[in-house]
């Protein structure tokens, strides 16, 4: 890293990252690379997701990374437990921002005894700005998913009547038909939910940092932040290995694959928030039995359903591939089993970390979209050459011979080849450029921080 730790003084910043686990795991390693350059980190979080953390990720913290919890004192008939997204029932979390909203004053209490230099919040946290200016400090917004889809929200939100400026780009042409009613409605209402979109970005936060690299989205950067008139500052693709646990499923896992051939296996996984259909169940799992590829898949079932695996996949599949595959319920450690040379391939979701770290990793991806920011991120993949999307048919249902003739075409056949050299290139490139981003974005907040205190 360029920036010379011994020119800046510590600076405390306090981080309020939203509850789920896509948007803590940007924070946390934000947090991780700005503790190596004199950083004191404070994440704030609920108990139940502070936990969550601890279980998943943190045994090596360093010193420099504090967690603090918490409390939510207006939820008192909502157990703890539910005081994380993970695993809330997904009709209460309109009462978890409430609550959060609502403890404006508690949280400023908390930061006044962590004399902060500057507060870094999440898109979901759009009241952390009011606890920023009650300690005076500056606020930046840290949007964890992907600058594309901003812009195109933001397009929306002020100029409803004129086409995306970049929809000369077919991928965008399809998604703007078949999601621009959401997002005109979205941007159009004065619901919660368009608050909840556009708030973090309007209110008084000084610059947005957001997740990703200018190669691949700065067009889309340099447009959202005109249309907001701040400043949006890249990240990188922030993958930090570091801080995952060595458990045992990790060491059976990586054994595993330690016998497999080298990138002939795809790795299947769609998130930490969003479940599959049963109808998309059953043509992954044909899918990859047509493939006849090497696979590791995880398989999540939402909490309290009792999805039992035998029952949920088809009669005879664990059988009928043997030892080609391998299965995990609920959980993988993603990163390393991305960075394992027997992985040729990444079924995903295209939910924005998992496309960072597959291209960390130089890891084609076979998107898989479902919801939200993910279809237009796995266009993004496309148009960067780095992976190829398993298209749905007009009732939006998945085929098993699509997801296996890509699997094919990606992991092994001739016509595959540019994808996996894109994909490699972009690993290379990625390590060439190490913490361009970063130094930055420290640059920004220093100097944030400088005119903030000869202010007061
Ligand atoms: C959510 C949204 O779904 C996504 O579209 C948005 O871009 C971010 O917030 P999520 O669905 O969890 O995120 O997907 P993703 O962004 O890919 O993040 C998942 C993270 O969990 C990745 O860092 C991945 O490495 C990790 N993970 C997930 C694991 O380590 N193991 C798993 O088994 C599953």
């Amino acid at each position: 890293m360029d920036v010379n730790k011994n020119q800046i003084s510590p600076i405390r910043v306090v981080m309020f990252p939203w509850l789920a686990y896509g948007h803590i795991t940007p924070y946390l390693e934000l947090a991780k690379k700005l503790s190596t350059i004199n950083f004191i980190i404070y994440i704030c979080s609920t108990p139940a997701t502070l936990s969550f953390i601890e279980k998943k990720i943190t045994s090596k913290l360093s010193h420099s990374i504090k967690l603090v919890p918490l409390l939510l004192p207006n939820l008192p008939d909502l157990p703890r437990k539910y005081h994380t997204t993970n695993g809330l029932p997904p009709h209460l979390m309109p009462r978890l921002l409430e609550a959060f909203e609502s403890s404006v004053d508690d949280f400023s209490y908390i930061l006044a005894d962590l004399k902060p230099d500057l507060l870094i919040y999440d898109f979901l946290q759009p009241w952390a700005p009011l606890v920023a200016k009650n300690q005076n400090i500056p606020s930046v917004l840290f949007y964890t998913s992907s600058t594309t889809l901003m812009s195109l929200i933001f397009h929306y939100f002020k100029n409803p009547s004129i086409e995306f400026p970049f929809s000369d780009n077919i991928y965008y042409r399809e998604y703007e038909s078949s999601e621009k009613k959401w997002l005109l409605e979205l941007s159009a209402s004065n619901s919660k939910d368009r608050e909840l979109v556009f708030g973090g970005v309007e209110r008084s936060c000084e610059i947005v940092l957001v997740k990703g690299f200018r190669e691949i989205e700065g067009k889309y950067i340099d447009y959202v932040s005109s249309l907001v008139g701040k400043k949006f500052v890249p990240v990188g693709p922030l993958v930090v290995q570091e801080h995952e646990k060595d458990d045992e499923i990790s060491l059976d896992v990586l054994s595993w694959l330690d016998k497999k051939e080298k990138k002939s296996t795809v790795f299947v996984s769609f998130g930490s928030e969003y479940f599959l259909t049963k109808e998309d169940m059953d043509e992954i799992a044909y899918g990859l039995e047509l493939s006849k590829t090497n696979f590791i898949w995880v398989v999540r079932f939402p909490k309290g359903s009792n999805g039992l695996l035998d029952k949920t996949l088809p009669k005879g599949f664990v059988e009928r591939v043997g030892n080609r595959g391998k299965i995990l319920e609920g959980w993988a450690p993603q990163k390393k089993i991305l960075g394992h040379e027997s992985i040729g391939g990444f079924v995903s979701h295209c939910g924005w970390n998992s496309v960072m770290e597959s291209m960390n990793f130089g890891v084609p991806i076979i998107g898989v979209p479902m919801q939200i920011d993910q279809p237009i991120n796995a266009r993004l993949v496309e148009e960067v050459g780095v992976g190829v999307e398993v298209l749905r048919d007009n009732n939006r249902m998945l085929h098993r011979d699509s997801l296996a003739t890509i699997i094919k075409q990606v992991v092994v056949e001739n016509c595959g080849a540019s994808v996996r050299r894109n994909a490699a290139d972009m690993r290379e490139k990625l390590r060439s450029k190490g913490d361009e981003e970063i130094d930055e974005v420290v640059k920004e907040l220093v100097e944030l921080c400088n005119k903030s205190s000869t202010k007061k």
